[in-house]
């Protein structure tokens, strides 16, 4: 059994609820250990159609943990390739909600932005304060925060080490939805349900074309998409989901 992370399940949808709440969900060893362990099984699942990853009320997560990283050395952290590892979980093909209260710093506001997008609470703040620690983001916060709040806002937040609050967050395309602090999950997990519902290979493969857009030109990623498009009229869940459109009821996803 887990004992870093807390693990339920409402019909497709699996919340994850990072749970150090003295260490305000410090990222250590364990917790991406256990994440790491469970989350692919239950990928593979194919009952499972959305994930939604959260914390509590204070923390999301309040970064990587600094105690467990204090000794590190240069050399350890090369060699292990330290962090390297949680491109498993980027890589989960079941899409992946974050649902942010409170504190979403460093390791925690990188843990985030791994996920396909972010619903936040109203005195939700982020931020990528690793400069304070005399180091920088190491789990892709000066890639992803880049791509998704542009260079001049993701400079100001690396070289600051300052707290974006939720609105900000919002303006600048860092969250998708902000809510009030006691809706974050209920939000979060009705949008799951929502994802639930539709076919799971197109779930998927929605992500890997919109993650395209951050790897390649323009003219790539339109080919990407199209072929991609394409190759959905080969499904059964195509013509399922056109069908009841034109007969005017629920479609029926049979994953194929
Ligand atoms: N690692 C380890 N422990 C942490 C932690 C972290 N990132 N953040 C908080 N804690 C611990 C504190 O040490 C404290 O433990 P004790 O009670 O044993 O002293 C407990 O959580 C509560 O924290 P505070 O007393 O500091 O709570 P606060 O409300 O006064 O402040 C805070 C909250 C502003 C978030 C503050 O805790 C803080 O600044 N935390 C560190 C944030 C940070 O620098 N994150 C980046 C880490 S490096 C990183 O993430 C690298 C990467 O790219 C992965």
């Amino acid at each position: 059994m887990p004992k870093t992370i807390e693990i339920t399940r409402k019909a497709g949808v699996v919340l994850v609820r990072l749970n150090r709440p003295k260490q305000l969900n410090a990222l250590n060893k364990e917790l991406k250990d256990e994440i790491l362990a469970e989350l692919p099984k239950l990928d593979a699942d194919s009952s499972v159609r959305c994930f939604v990853i959260t914390g509590n009320e204070k923390a999301f997560a309040a970064g990587g943990d600094i105690k467990e990283m204090s000794t590190l050395t240069y050399a350890e952290a090369s060699t292990e390739d330290y962090f390297a590892d949680w491109d498993t979980f980027v890589n989960l093909r079941t899409p992946k909600i974050a649902a942010v209260n409170g504190y979403a710093l460093g390791g925690g506001c990188e843990l985030a932005m791994m996920c396909d997008f972010i619903v936040a609470g109203e005195g939700a703040q982020f931020g990528q304060p690793e400069i304070k620690l005399g180091i920088i983001a190491g789990m892709g916060g000066s890639q992803r925060m880049t791509k998704l709040i542009g260079r001049a806002k993701s400079m100001d937040m690396h070289l600051t080490g300052r707290m974006m609050m939720a609105d900000e967050a919002l303006a600048s395309g860092l969250v998708a939805r902000v809510v009030p602090d006691d809706k974050v999950v209920e939000t979060a997990m009705a949008a799951a349900a929502q994802i639930a519902e539709y076919s799971k290979p197109v779930t998927a493969l929605v992500r890997d074309v919109v993650n395209r857009a951050d790897e390649t030109s323009l003219t790539e990623g339109l080919f990407f998409e199209r072929r991609i498009f394409h190759s959905l009229f080969a499904t059964e869940d195509q013509k399922e989901g056109m069908n009841a459109f034109i007969e005017k009821r629920k479609p029926s996803f049979k994953d194929k």
